[in-house]
């Protein structure tokens, strides 16, 4: 079944690649070799552990599950994605999430400076 998908990604991989880089409204350099077709392991590391929860297609969560889920992330386009990852860059740098009131009964769930600095980097569009 995977397999499938991997022909059309590779397409779809190349041509990205020459399109080269995407400058979103937001003045971001986002290059779509970062985001595509995968997240980085770091970056998916973290968002298992601290984002993950509540932002997923079977989320109990249905506020958070509306206004973003993972499940759904990386088959959308990536016009979606980056304007995904600007909401994500925002709420990581003002530090809005996880949701304060959740890190009161769960303070493991904080992101620490390096949960920080690899979500920023990662949504931001810069490299590692
Ligand atoms: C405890 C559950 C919970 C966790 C954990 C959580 N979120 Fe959220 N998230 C929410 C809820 C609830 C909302 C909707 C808030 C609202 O509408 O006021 C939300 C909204 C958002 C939004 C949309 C903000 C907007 O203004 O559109 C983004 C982006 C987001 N979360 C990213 C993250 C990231 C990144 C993480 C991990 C670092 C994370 N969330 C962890 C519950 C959570």
């Amino acid at each position: 079944m995977k397999k499938l998908f991997l022909l059309p990604a590779l397409a779809l991989l190349g041509l990205l690649f020459f399109q080269g880089t995407t400058k979103t409204s937001n003045g971001y350099e986002v290059s779509p070799l970062e985001i595509m077709p995968d997240m980085p392991a770091n970056v998916k590391a973290v968002v298992d552990q601290k984002c993950y929860g509540c932002h997923n297609a079977e989320s109990k969560n249905d506020k958070g599950k509306a206004k973003l889920d993972w499940d759904a992330f990386e088959a959308s386009k990536k016009s979606k994605q980056v304007a995904v990852m600007k909401k994500i860059n925002e709420v990581v740098v003002n530090g809005d999430m996880p949701p304060k009131k959740y890190l009161e009964n769960r303070p493991e769930g904080k992101l620490s400076e390096a949960d920080i600095a690899t979500l920023t980097s990662w949504s931001s569009g810069k490299k590692k």
